[in-house]
């Protein structure tokens, strides 16, 4: 009897090591661990394999560029993603490193609307007018960062690329693909798999940092 109760519980407690629904308590990573890893680990990566990427990673790229801050709350960016290397001569005509782009999965082109049409400050409650958005540089370098952090977390690599306020890298841009009077293509972003093994930098320095005083 006794025999057949300890066999019965060992049945038991194997049957709901084996059916359990519930997922393995596995150990959880620590979110600080992780977003600490991710920043200190993002670097400028200017060699690809040329492999393209996968659509649902690139819209995962772009919802993550998407969810940045911005003054007001306006949300000035437009975004061109640029993968038919045909067009790539005549968009970044101007002063760009080519064979960067050409062996990219895909170049990013981050824009930015300068305009925006509301209410204005002094007048919130009268007509909507179209004024110019004074804070678009600083929505539009969170926007990249994000797209970068992003891009490292995939394992992919992106070189922030600058383009405003460089007539020679926007007017080629601008005219290529019509952009609209006031949108500025603000930063260009080649993505694509590494080719080598580029290592981020240390860039800690505490010298940099004033607690209560300079
Ligand atoms: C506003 C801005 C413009 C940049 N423009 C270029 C560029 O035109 N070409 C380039 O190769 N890298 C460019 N970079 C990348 C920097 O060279 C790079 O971030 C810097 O050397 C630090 O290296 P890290 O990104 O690996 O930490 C730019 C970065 C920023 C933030």
């Amino acid at each position: 009897m006794k025999k057949n109760l300890i066999l019965a519980a060992a049945v038991a407690t194997l049957f709901a090591a084996c059916c359990n629904d519930k997922p393995e308590a596995t150990s959880q990573a620590d979110p600080a661990e992780v977003v600490m890893q991710n920043i200190l680990s993002r670097k400028s990566v200017r060699s690809y394999n040329g492999d393209t990427i996968p659509a649902a990673v690139m819209e995962n790229l772009l919802k993550a560029a998407m969810a940045a801050p911005s003054g007001r709350d306006l949300r000035p960016w437009q975004i061109v993603v640029m993968t038919d290397k045909s067009q790539y001569g005549t968009v970044f005509e101007g002063n760009f490193n080519m064979q960067k782009f050409m062996e990219s999965g895909a170049v990013i082109i981050l824009c930015a609307d300068t305009t925006f049409t509301a209410p204005t400050r002094d007048n919130p409650d009268g007509p909507a007018v179209t004024q110019v958005n004074q804070l678009w540089r600083d929505d539009m370098g969170a926007v990249t960062e994000n797209l970068l952090l992003t891009v490292e977390a995939y394992g992919l690599g992106a070189c922030w690329t600058a383009c405003y306020p460089y007539a020679d890298r926007m007017d080629p841009i601008r005219k290529a693909l019509a952009l609209p009077a006031a949108v500025v293509p603000y930063a260009v972003v080649p993505i694509g798999y590494p080719n080598g093994d580029t290592q981020p930098k240390d860039k800690w320095d505490p010298a940099r940092v004033h607690y209560n005083r300079w």
